[in-house]
Order: structure tokens, then sequence, then C-alpha cells
């Protein structure tokens, strides 16, 4: 049983279905297909808004291409500090954007607040010494498992247009968000002040497929050069459209989100009842960050559970993330181990 990331799952069938009927007959290529313009038209129907739709295969590609259009060289990022942008990309933000900064910001359950970026702003902008303030990133669901509510995003939003600062949300588990707000997309993105979306698909359900989504269609306007340039305008972007038109169709975007969250929430049930067990972080997406003894966390992993230990080799967090397909018999297997092993210590 593996609680070790939503990636180690594998294709929702539906997913995998459409990869195999797209590939009958021959389409254009470069995402001149009618897969990718039906894409583009479901997405503006579940958006309610006009969009201009990228597809990408890695979430990395799609955050650092989004952020590279809403800030100069000499631009900064402000994100939370434990943001994939900051810490998990390897600098691509930095390098797609020719130089600029990523400035993280520490703040409690994966979360920057309005305040903490007040504080920060304007933050020399205008005096050339200074690199300048550009764009704001949040991550939704953030990497603490947490969600930012429509309220907490559209002032972000507001002090973000106040400075002059484009708005990029890292949505790599947006539908987890989603179903936990029960909010409509446009909701929670640009009628909360959301410039541009990086859609991710591919940890609830995708093989590789997200997508960038751009509110303000004349914000996009160099992104497809953007994009060729950085090796994403993948020659068969059917493939890539495919998976992300299956995934919204009859909802099963929010079907599996829904599973996902179903299966931490009850985790975190369980694992409440359990004595020396403490939840980090508030569970409202589907990451848990369970603060646990030593002897059962390697009780756990002896049985054969496979998770990581969040806070380095010897720290007694763990992060537990269950996916669109984990089994709830699992999560019961888990819960029975740890509850067997606290009694017999
Ligand atoms: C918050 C967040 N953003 C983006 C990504 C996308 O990463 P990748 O480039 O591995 O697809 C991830 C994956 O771990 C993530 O957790």
């Amino acid at each position: 049983v593996n609680f070790s990331s939503d990636n180690v799952a594998g294709i929702s069938p539906e997913i995998l279905a459409a990869l195999a009927a797209a590939n009958t007959g021959t389409q254009p290529s470069y995402g001149e297909d009618a897969i990718s313009a039906r894409l583009e038209r479901r997405l503006a129907d579940i958006f309610e808004h006009e969009v201009a739709v990228f597809p990408v295969a890695t979430g990395t590609a799609a955050n650092a291409l989004a952020l590279s259009t809403l800030v100069p060289p000499w631009g900064v990022v402000y994100c939370h500090a434990e943001a994939h942008i900051a810490v998990d990309e390897c600098g691509a933000p930095e390098f797609y954007a020719a130089g600029a900064r990523v400035a993280g910001i520490a703040a409690p359950h994966g979360k920057i607040g309005v305040d903490d970026l007040a504080a920060l702003l304007p933050g020399g902008k205008g005096v050339v010494h200074h690199m300048q303030p550009a764009a704001i990133s949040l991550t939704q669901a953030s990497e603490a498992g947490t969600v930012y509510g429509v309220e907490e995003t559209a002032a972000i939003a507001e002090l973000a247009r106040r400075h002059g600062l484009g708005l990029h949300v890292d949505g790599a588990r947006f539908a987890n968000a989603l179903v936990h707000l029960g909010c409509a997309p446009a909701d929670i993105t640009w009628r909360a002040g959301v410039d541009v979306l990086s859609f991710g698909a591919t940890k609830n359900g995708a093989a590789a497929a997200e997508a960038v989504i751009f509110f303000d269609p004349a914000k996009a306007a160099d992104f497809a050069f953007r994009r060729k340039r950085g090796g994403h305008l993948f020659s068969k972007m059917r493939f890539l459209s495919a998976q992300l038109d299956a995934y919204l169709e009859d909802d099963l975007w929010l079907r599996n989100a829904r599973h996902a969250n179903a299966m931490a929430t009850r985790l975190a049930k369980g694992l409440q009842q359990i004595a020396g067990v403490r939840l980090r972080h508030p569970v409202e997406a589907n990451e848990l960050f369970v603060e646990m003894p030593d002897p059962l966390i390697e009780a756990l992993f002896a049985k054969g559970f496979q998770f990581y230990r969040w806070d380095g080799p010897r720290g007694n967090c763990v992060r537990l993330v269950t996916a669109f397909n984990t089994a709830a018999a699992n999560v019961d297997a888990f819960l029975t181990t740890a509850r067997g092993v606290n009694r017999s210590e």
C-alpha cells in the first residue's frame, strides 16, 4: 500500500480509453487537431469565460512558462516558502523568466496571507537598484494540503492589482481544492482575480497532461512562442489534449478528486483517534502531514506501507497522499495496523 504521492497512481481508465480512441486515423499536428479545439471549448464552458489553453506535459513546465509571461527578467514572484516553484522545480521559473527571482515567504499551513504580502510591498517598486515586484503565485491546493478560500484569493488578487502584480495559481491539485470548496471553477479563478492557472491533471488521473489557462487571452499573446521555445509544443498534441478532454468529460476530474479527498478525510479521522498522533495541518484536500511516534512509523514501514518522512530521516512527521484510486480497504488496513501497533506498545 503506497501513500507516498498521488504520482504513484496509474491512469484513470477513462483517460486511457480516450488515448486509445485518439489513436485512430490522422489528425493535424501541433495542436491544430479537433480534440484540442474541443478541449478549449470545454474549458471555456467549465470556467464560464473565454480562455486561452496551452497543454504541456509537466507541472514544472506549466508553472515556469506561465510565470515567464507575468514577470520580466528583473521581476520578483512572491509565493509560499515551501511552494513547488520555490523548492521543487530546479530553478525552472527563474530560468524560463530569464533571471527573475522566486521569493518564498514562510507562513503557517502552506498558505501566504494578504498581510504577509502587504508587509513586503511595494518592495522597492520603481527603484532602479532593486528587482521589481511582478507577480504572486498561490498553490491550490497548497503544499500543506490546505486550500485557499474564495475570499482569501480575492483579497490577495486585490492587493496584487493595487501593486500592479500578476496573479498565478499553481493548480497541480486544483480539482482537489475545488471540490473541497464546492464553488464554481470561475469563483476561485478569474472572478476572484486570477490571471493564469496551471491546471493540473496528472496527479488526479492523467498520464502526463497539464494545461496553462489564461483568462485574458490578450495576456497569452506570446505564450505560443514561449511554449515552443521551451520544448512543450508537442507535435502529436492530440494525445495531451485527449487526456485533458477525457479528464473533464462527465466530471471525471471532480469525481476523482472527491474520492481522493474522501480517502484523505477517512485517514485523518482514523488517525486522530490514535494516541500520540497529531495532524500538523488541516486536511482539506488529499494530503496529510502526520506527526507520530518513531516506533509507530517504523512499524508501519515494517508492515510494508510506503510513505515519506517529511522532516528528514529522523523527523517524526510523515506525509500521506491519497489518489483517485486509493482503496478504502487500504486506508482501513493502515489504520488497523496503526491501532494495533499502538496497543502493543
Ligand atoms: C504543487 C505542485 N506543483 C506542481 C507540480 C508538478 O510537478 P511536475 O513537474 O513533477 O509535473 C507538483 C508535483 O509534485 C506539485 O506538487
